[in-house]
């Protein structure tokens, strides 16, 4: 319980769903926190239900579409806090249109959110965790970046950049001490699929039928907080739908036949 009090922890995609709960979870552990997302009123409502001292926490909302300031937002981070034990790279939006129905902008769109605003943050925190001769780098991933999935092109597409990208810097880094958690959600019960782009640029606007009954999002950002305390690489979180990521891997025929079967929704 104790192993987070203290630390820096930087969570992108803190103002709902899984950032929201992990934001939550590390509060009770006494973590000091820095909140980052779009909606600032959002992130100030989660500030104040962590109820953590001024002194413990920064709201700092700013677009995972643009991270070229990405160092500005680091130094305002070590202005207040000195340190960055743990950046969280979790903002991000899922898709629910067709590959060839989808204009350019749209899937360079989510490219930009879901994998370079990644890369940007953490090359902006890397200095500083060097500097330290230590950090944690977590990314959400999604079982969507091992496999290619209806309605999610471009999405899957970030997903799987994020493993090719973060598994070299794993390598590169962790003589530094940099440890690298990768983690692939399942089925959470967020509003992942409500706030989904459509083909017109448009939200979903509806929540997927198979998000209804899933993992709660404060149960996932416990199994995410346990295996960061633990130093592991990887982690598939969610329910029975992980099953298919080990079929996958172990049967991939059979994998061909069932992934057609699966609704997109
Ligand atoms: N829920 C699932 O089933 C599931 C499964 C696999 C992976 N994931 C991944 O989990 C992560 C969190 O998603 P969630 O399920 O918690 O969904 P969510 O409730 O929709 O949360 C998404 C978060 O990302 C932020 N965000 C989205 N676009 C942004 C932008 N352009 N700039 C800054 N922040 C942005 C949102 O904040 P603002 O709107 O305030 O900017 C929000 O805080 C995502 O990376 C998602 O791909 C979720």
């Amino acid at each position: 319980m104790k192993e987070f009090k203290d630390k820096v922890i930087w969570i992108t995609g803190a103002s709902s769903g899984i950032g929201e709960a992990i934001a939550l979870e590390l509060a009770k552990r006494e973590a000091r926190l820095i909140l980052s997302a779009r909606r600032a009123e959002e992130l100030n409502r989660v500030a104040a239900l962590t109820k953590l001292p001024p002194l413990d926490l920064m709201v700092l909302p700013f677009d995972l579409s643009d991270t070229t300031n990405a160092s500005g937002l680091a130094a305002q981070v070590i202005n207040k806090f000195g340190r960055i034990d743990i950046l969280i790279n979790n903002g991000g939006y899922s898709q629910r249109s067709e590959a060839m129905e989808t204009p350019m902008d749209i899937h360079r769109q989510l490219m930009e959110v879901n994998y370079f605003s990644a890369v940007n943050l953490t090359q902006a925190v890397y200095p500083y965790m060097k500097r330290q001769k230590g950090g944690h780098i977590v990314v959400i991933s999604s079982i969507a970046g091992k496999f290619g999935f209806y309605l999610r092109s471009s999405y899957s597409a970030a997903k799987h950049a994020l493993h090719g990208f973060f598994e070299s810097f794993r390598l590169e880094t962790e003589n530094q001490g940099i440890k690298t958690l990768m983690v692939c959600p399942g089925k959470i019960k967020t509003n992942v699929s409500v706030n989904a782009v459509t083909a017109k640029g448009e939200k979903h606007n509806a929540m997927d039928p198979s998000h209804q009954n899933a993992m709660s999002a404060e149960e996932c950002a416990q199994h995410i907080i346990r295996a960061i305390g633990r130093n592991e690489e990887e982690l598939l979180v969610g329910g029975k739908e992980l099953l298919i990521v080990k079929i996958r891997r172990y049967f991939p025929k059979l994998f061909s036949k069932i992934v057609r079967k699966q609704s997109p929704y």
